[in-house]
């Protein structure tokens, strides 16, 4: 039986947890997909970094991406670097050689999505993506594959874990923004630059990769409004609740006839909706959906091993498609929406 050859961009918390699953699982990953995945590459900026016990042979271990990923014995490429450059490079190239490619990459899917479709239809390869909006949260899939016969017509979601718990903490203690947000640190939620999520930019990437699949468009991040929450004071939470509310970063996709309008910003919502009780650092995303009606989707939409678990059911995909020699329906952006401008009637 001849292994599915993999590649992995990136060794850090998520590529460390890949690595991990990829051997824990490896008994069960051969019988559920036919053949044993095999690490044949791991391409790093520092191969020398003592990783613990993570369990890998130190040769595999590279400094040179587009050497590994240009490899005869490599068939899926599995990137969790992230940003826009010199990823994109790397898995165009993958595409246009006929590997599969599984990326966590948000920034580059919301940036510069339609690059990536169309090398994966020149190359006749996989491009999955699971991992890239709400960690563990089995959520593209749905509305990539289960809900193709249905009209999507909204999609509201909290998309951003680290907005999530701070304004979850400024709801349950009465605290300020920046009282909320220096807890958010000490316990590991937001990043030490935490910009791209208080000001919404991480929420906003993930909309428009949820917009373009809704609604078989593309939807840019720059495409998407976009407030933050630093302006988010514990005043305004306090008279939230005295309305019986709670205020939420929320994305929302809506379409309606020719155009779709993404946004994200703070929102009151009721404390009876769903999503109001969506806590801490947790995800969720609620879809509306012409005869599927309402779904909710809820979990972990952060941390290495919740994102590895994603990563890990896209390469168990693609390494079945490779197996059966097929590759999934390109992602056609057939609907030519409009994107309705902010205060537009
Ligand atoms: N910074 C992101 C969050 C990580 O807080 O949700 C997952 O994309």
């Amino acid at each position: 039986m001849n292994p599915v050859r993999v590649a992995l961009l990136g060794c850090g918390t998520v590529g460390a947890d890949v690595v991990r699953l990829l051997n824990e699982q490896a008994a069960d990953l051969t019988a559920r997909i036919g053949a044993p995945l095999q690490l044949v590459g791991i391409a790093v900026r520092r191969p020398a970094r003592d990783r613990g016990d993570l369990p890998v042979d130190p040769a595999l271990f590279t400094t040179d991406a587009l050497d590994l990923v240009k490899r005869d014995d490599v068939d899926i490429v599995v990137e969790v670097v992230g940003g826009i450059e010199p990823a994109r490079t790397w898995l165009v190239e993958a595409l246009h050689r006929g590997k599969s490619v599984v990326t966590a990459n948000k920034a580059l899917l919301a940036e510069d999505g339609p690059t990536l479709h169309q090398a994966a239809v020149d190359g006749r390869a996989d491009l999955y993506y699971e991992a890239s909006v709400a960690g563990a949260i089995p959520l593209l899939r749905p509305l990539r594959e289960s809900l193709h016969g249905d009209r999507i017509t909204r999609v509201t979601g909290i998309v951003n874990g680290t907005t999530n718990f701070i304004l979850s903490s400024m709801d349950a203690t009465g605290a300020g923004f920046s009282e909320a947000l220096d807890e958010a640190t000490a316990l590991g939620y937001a990043e030490a630059d935490p910009t791209a999520d208080v000001e919404g930019f991480d929420a906003a990437a993930k909309a428009a990769i949820l917009a373009s699949l809704a609604f078989h468009t593309r939807i840019r991040a720059a495409d998407v409004y976009r407030e933050g929450i630093t302006e988010v004071s514990a005043a305004d939470v306090a008279s939230a609740k005295a309305m019986g509310c709670t205020i939420k970063l929320l994305c929302l996709a809506e379409r309606s006839g020719d155009a779709v309008s993404v946004r994200v910003h703070p929102a009151m919502i009721p404390r009876t909706h769903p999503l109001a009780s969506v806590s801490d650092a947790f995800n969720a995303v609620f879809v509306e959906a012409e005869a599927a009606g309402q779904l909710m989707f809820y979990g972990r939409g952060a941390g290495g091993a919740p994102t590895a678990s994603a990563v890990l059911g896209d390469i168990v995909a693609v390494a079945r498609n490779r197996l059966a020699g097929v590759r999934a329906a390109s992602e056609s952006a057939y609907a030519d929406l409009r994107v309705r401008p902010i205060g537009e009637a």
